[in-house]
């Protein structure tokens, strides 16, 4: 119980803080430029790994600095891996952080690009995890693959679709819980005709929408429950959905039951952890710890009440 394993990416980032973003054509100064740990993929295995579950990473890195620093940092988080050298440059991201916390970031998937033909070790931990959490940064095979060797009566397969891409019908069939933010529940839902993210619920038993400061809503048959977002100020949002998801992954991979309930009270658990880490710069510097997560939620335990809408 409480084993998540994520294949995924790994990215160094390369965060330029600004006033505003650019827009084409414009060239602003940077007011701080720092280097950090990054990739969704290794967000959110060290995200769950900080929640408290057992993680274990299957990915890429080159051969290369930025590959050092990435797997120190999976290291340093208690993280499991299973992680390819190729001989090639890892995983990067050039992000651009304004004012107001929010970004824009260019992914050169480098490594993360070779992880294909997963093999028989690979896919054996994704066997024995409790939760599989996948994303969309390394090959759709990969991702397709992963899925289904997962999928399974006791297992979850949890999928993040970001960045966004059109999702076959095959990948839905082996996923459990799909993880979107509203631009992308609006694309999928979009690509089922529907306006109405309740539609994908044709193709997943459960979706959940992320949506920013204004919390999440989780939506299976069972009921759509809204989780209200928390007021804090924000210093950068880079890498908290990725901190959603981690925490998400571990909180289900935790629980022994898989109800509308347990997914409300997971999301409400990866809710307050992405608003710890929109309060601090960076993706992986920013991913809370489950002490600090959960000192939050017992802090916040009398109004939980009212942060709840069943709709
Ligand atoms: O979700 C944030 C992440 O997206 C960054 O860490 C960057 O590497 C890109 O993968």
């Amino acid at each position: 119980m409480g084993v998540v394993a994520v294949v995924g990416s790994a990215n160094l980032d390369t965060v330029y803080r600004v006033e505003r973003i650019p827009t084409p054509g414009e060239t602003v100064l940077a007011t701080e430029v720092a280097v950090h740990p990054g990739g969704k993929g290794a967000n959110q295995v060290i995200a769950a790994s900080r929640a408290g579950a057992d993680a274990v990473f299957i990915g890429a890195v080159g051969n290369d600095e930025a590959a050092e620093v990435l797997l120190g940092a999976l290291s340093d988080a208690g993280v499991r891996r299973r992680v390819r050298r190729p001989d090639v440059r890892t995983g990067s991201a050039l992000i651009v952080v304004d004012d107001s916390g929010e970004n824009t970031i260019v992914v050169d998937a480098g490594a993360n690009a070779t992880l294909e033909h997963l093999a028989e070790e690979e896919l054996d931990e994704a066997r024995r995890a409790d939760v599989v959490l996948l994303q969309l940064e390394v090959p759709m095979a990969t991702v397709q693959t992963a899925a289904s060797v997962a999928h399974g009566e006791s297992q979850l397969v949890l999928l993040n679709a970001a960045p966004y891409a059109p999702l076959e019908q095959a990948l839905l069939e082996q996923v459990d819980v799909l993880i979107l933010n509203e631009h992308e529940a609006e694309l999928a839902a979009g690509s089922l005709g529907s306006t109405d993210v309740a539609a994908l619920l044709r193709a997943v038993p459960a979706v959940i929408v992320t949506l920013g400061g204004d919390g999440c809503e989780v939506v299976t048959a069972d009921g759509r429950t809204r989780v209200l977002g928390r007021r804090v100020p924000v210093v950068d949002t880079t890498g908290a959905g990725d901190t959603f998801c981690g925490v998400l992954a571990a909180t289900l991979a935790l629980s022994s039951t898989r109800s509308h309930d347990a997914f409300v009270v997971a999301a409400e658990r990866a809710n307050a952890a992405a608003s710890i880490a929109v309060q601090r710069a960076g993706a992986v510097p920013s991913i809370p710890l489950a002490e600090e997560i959960d000192e939050l939620l017992r802090r916040a335990g009398s109004e939980r009440g009212a942060d709840r809408a069943d709709q």
